[in-house]
């Protein structure tokens, strides 16, 4: 297992470029199962979950050609030869349940392993599975696996366009029905559907592929079946939650960093928020750059909620950052449970943070000092690391293949900005 040393206390000067977005590539890998013709996806980052979506994809049946280090990859499902998702790879990546709307829509049947517990809490599938069931998918939960099959008696096993309200916005769910849709037979209406701007980018590759869609973006999105899709060639878009985690590099070191490959609509709500802290934040041609000169950091209070609220994976991120404001801010997190697993490794670097429940009250301290610590999910991963740049000494964080998931060349980015870090083997 490697671990990342970082000696903290060097501003960050330079240029950092965004990846493709890891949330957004994923369901597009599983938009390929949705036609027998290769959907082309460019941009892509070259990041471990990208190697276990073409895994998965694989074992159902894809041909997927990937360049990971031209960010590119093919993948074509001719015909899928077994509908099976096994726990093997769902247990690795809860978004593997992103195949099963897919293979119900083209096959009309599906089996995925239940994804297991997760360190942020339950996350449950639920409402992936309401909503197939909704379409006409008859389901059946045994051994750990959802057995789904849309009878034969329905349009000859094809799912049915319905009205279905989300109870809670689902990024995932309303993915995974989305896709669902547009080869179900007659029109699909999402209701209090996700916003992201992931389910943009997939609603562009699936109109791209022959879909019909409109309202994705908005809280209600329409699908209108059709009977075939077609493949495609897609960018992915940049990476919002990279590009707002590169973001606090410059304001926690107090440098001057212009991120590069995405555009500040993608990151509003932490723009808003990093300039109540005092940061500046300005668009630039190319991106947007981030600079705090020596002034010190405003506390900001923040809640997460689905976009365009404050993003839960930026919430860590943020809360580096509040650890050396002048002053009090509380963060309530409403999306997932459980997700301060950084806040006690952030006060083993000399932060004051207390948590109650799903409210952290961060008191802002003078200075961070590194120390050993551990990372325990991804966006609480580059959370220490960027607490790490801040710190006075040398900072270690260890079980990195978190922050690999969702980072690309993470290292190698920073350290062109002049970050003292690097990657060694821990061997403990
Ligand atoms: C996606 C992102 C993840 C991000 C999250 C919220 C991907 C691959 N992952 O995850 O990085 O943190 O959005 O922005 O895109 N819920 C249910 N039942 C369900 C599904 C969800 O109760 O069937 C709840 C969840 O427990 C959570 C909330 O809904 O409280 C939002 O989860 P959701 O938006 O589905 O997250 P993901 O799509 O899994």
């Amino acid at each position: 297992m490697d671990k990342i040393i970082v000696t903290g206390g060097t501003p960050l000067h330079g240029t950092i470029p965004v990846s493709g977005s890891k949330n957004a590539c994923l369901p597009l890998m599983t938009a390929a199962l949705l036609t027998d013709q290769p959907l082309t996806l460019t941009n892509v980052p070259n990041l471990a979950d990208m190697k276990t979506m073409a895994a998965l994809l694989e074992s159902l049946g894809a041909v997927v050609t990937r360049e990971p280090e031209a960010n590119r990859a093919v993948i074509r499902v001719e015909r899928l030869r077994s509908p099976l998702a096994h726990y093997d790879i769902v247990r690795k990546m809860r978004a593997s349940i992103l195949v099963l709307g897919p293979m119900l829509a083209r096959d009309g049947a599906g089996t995925v392993s239940l994804p297991g517990g997760c360190a942020i809490g339950a996350r449950p599938v639920d409402l992936h599975l309401k909503g197939l069931e909704a379409m006409g998918a008859v389901l059946d939960l045994r051994d750990g696996y959802v057995h789904a099959s849309v009878p034969r008696s329905l349009h000859g096993g094809r799912l049915r366009g319905v009205s279905f309200r989300f109870p809670v916005v689902s990024v995932g769910a309303t993915e995974n029905l989305m896709m669902a849709a547009t080869l179900a037979k007659g029109t699909t209406r999402l209701v209090n559907a996700a916003r992201e701007p992931e389910i943009v980018d997939l609603a562009d590759c699936l109109t791209a592929m022959g879909a019909q869609i409109e309202g994705a973006g908005t809280s209600t999105i329409e699908i209108e079946g059709v009977d075939a899709l077609s493949g495609t060639d897609h960018a992915v878009i940049a990476d919002r939650i990279e590009m707002g985690s590169f973001m606090i590099a410059p304001a926690i070191t107090g440098g001057d960093v212009t991120v590069t490959g995405g555009r500040l609509s993608l990151v509003d709500t932490l723009a808003e928020a990093m300039q109540a802290a005092g940061i500046s934040v300005e668009e630039t041609p190319d991106g947007v750059r981030v600079s705090r000169a020596n002034g010190s950091i405003k506390p900001v209070s923040f809640t997460t909620e689905p976009f365009p609220g404050f993003a839960t994976d930026l919430q860590a991120q943020m809360m580096a950052l509040m650890t050396l404001a002048d002053g009090v801010s509380v963060i309530d997190e409403k999306i997932f449970e459980n997700r301060f697993m950084h806040a006690p490794e952030l006060t083993r670097m000399g932060a004051n943070i207390a948590v109650d429940g799903g409210r952290a009250t961060v008191t802002g301290v003078s200075g961070l000092r590194g120390a050993p610590v551990m990372a325990t999910d991804l966006r609480a991963s580059i959370s220490l690391l960027l607490a790490g740049l801040a710190a006075e000494g040398e900072t270690s964080v260890s079980r990195v293949y978190h922050l690999d998931r969702g980072y690309e060349r993470v290292e190698e980015k920073l350290r062109a900005c002049g970050a003292r870090i690097e990657r060694v083997r821990d061997d403990e």
